[in-house]
């Protein structure tokens, strides 16, 4: 027989790796540790979850559900034929003690459903970022206008972007209010406003956006948002931003507005007689939704929410169910192993 040239053999070299040669090493644990881990991480949970409740209880907060406030407005809104027609409600209410630190602002939507697939997905990023106007493939159905010009921002998200404006006063003494200071900058996550969104060009918005029209339900176009604010005007404004940002539940808050903390109000919200100018043009009644305004102070744990305490809890309770499970198998396991040596 011929013996085979070394470069046809077919054997595999002679190396660890082919060979599979190289040195294991198995991990094995002991029973113990591994229920060790698990009653471990079930307290953790438990612990996080309890803490995350109680702060979320005690986070003072105030929430005016104005649907039903306003029901003028709500019903005039039901009406597509209304929309010219400015509607205003007036929601006094009474802080009977300081709201202190930084107060947040937030607009909350229940029943609307942000996070819709062929919703979320109506949004062109091209556009977004400024590289191409006119790129509206994404967007359907809000893609182009009736005489075929494209729609910036295009897509279903930002045409139903979120109008109400929220104003609050506060009563200083019988005879003078005075508007509470709120900042309209700063809402956004700093990925949004400098990475996912810019603008086309830094000045000279208007002609940058040439052959592109508002979309259907917007009064102005996007490049109007903040005229006199070059670094909160068209795909930069935080308002836009913020509702560009879907929700992953249908009830959901989004940031509106910061307190400034200067004169009166250094300290946060003092207490006493405060009203709420609404301005309602944001149609809720016609999806039997709802909406609220919320003032709260963000804790460490974000906007004060239950979800998060309740979830680790639940994770906890379930690890902890598990654990228990995994023990009695153990000591029945054991047991059975020992009783034949009797
Ligand atoms: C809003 O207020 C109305 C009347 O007080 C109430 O019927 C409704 O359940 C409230 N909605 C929410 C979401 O709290
Ligand atoms: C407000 O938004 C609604 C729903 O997107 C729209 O129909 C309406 O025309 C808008 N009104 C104003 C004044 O922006
Ligand atoms: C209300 O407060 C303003 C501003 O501090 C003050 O000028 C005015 O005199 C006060 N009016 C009354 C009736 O106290
Ligand atoms: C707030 O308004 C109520 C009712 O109008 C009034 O009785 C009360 O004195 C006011 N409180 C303050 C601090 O202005």
């Amino acid at each position: 027989m011929k013996e085979i040239p070394e470069h046809l053999s077919r054997m595999p070299d002679n190396t660890a790796v082919k060979q599979q040669k190289l040195p294991a090493h198995e991990v094995r644990f002991s029973a113990k540790f591994v229920l060790c881990i698990f009653f471990g991480t079930g307290a953790f949970c438990l612990c996080v979850g309890v803490i995350l409740i109680l702060s979320a209880k005690r986070a003072k907060k105030i929430e005016i559900n104005y649907t039903t406030i306003c029901a003028n407005c709500a019903e005039l809104r039901e009406n597509p034929f209304n929309f010219n027609r400015e509607c205003r409600c007036s929601i006094p209410f009474y802080l009977p003690e300081i709201l202190e630190g930084n107060v947040h602002m937030y607009y909350k939507l229940y029943g609307f459903y942000q996070n819709l697939y062929r919703y979320i997905k109506s949004r062109s990023n091209t556009q977004l970022v400024g590289e191409n106007i006119k790129d509206v493939k994404d967007c359907t159905p809000f893609t182009v206008s009736r005489d075929g010009t494209p729609i910036a921002p295009c897509g279903a998200i930002a045409n139903s972007m979120f109008n109400d404006t929220i104003m609050l006063s506060y009563k200083l003494n019988s005879s003078v209010q005075v508007r509470v200071p709120m900042l309209k900058k700063g809402l956004t996550w700093w990925t949004d406003k400098y990475v996912k969104f810019q603008n086309p060009s830094l000045n000279d918005l208007p002609s940058k956006f040439a052959g592109s029209t508002k979309p259907p339900n917007w009064p102005k176009p996007v490049y109007e948002l903040d005229k006199n604010n070059p670094d909160n005007n068209g795909f930069l404004n935080d308002d836009f931003i913020v509702w560009m940002r879907t929700a992953a539940f249908p009830t959901f808050k989004k940031l509106y507005r910061r307190l400034y903390r200067i004169h009166y109000f250094a300290q946060g919200l003092p207490a006493g007689n405060y009203t709420f100018h609404i301005s309602y043009n944001f149609p809720v009644t016609r999806f039997g939704g709802e909406k609220s305004v919320v003032l709260s102070i963000p804790t460490w744990c974000g906007g004060g929410g239950f979800f998060l305490g309740v979830a680790y809890t639940v994770t906890g309770a379930l690890t902890w169910m598990a654990s228990f499970a995994l023990m009695a198998f153990h000591l029945a396991w054991e047991k059975k192993k020992v009783t034949p040596k009797e």
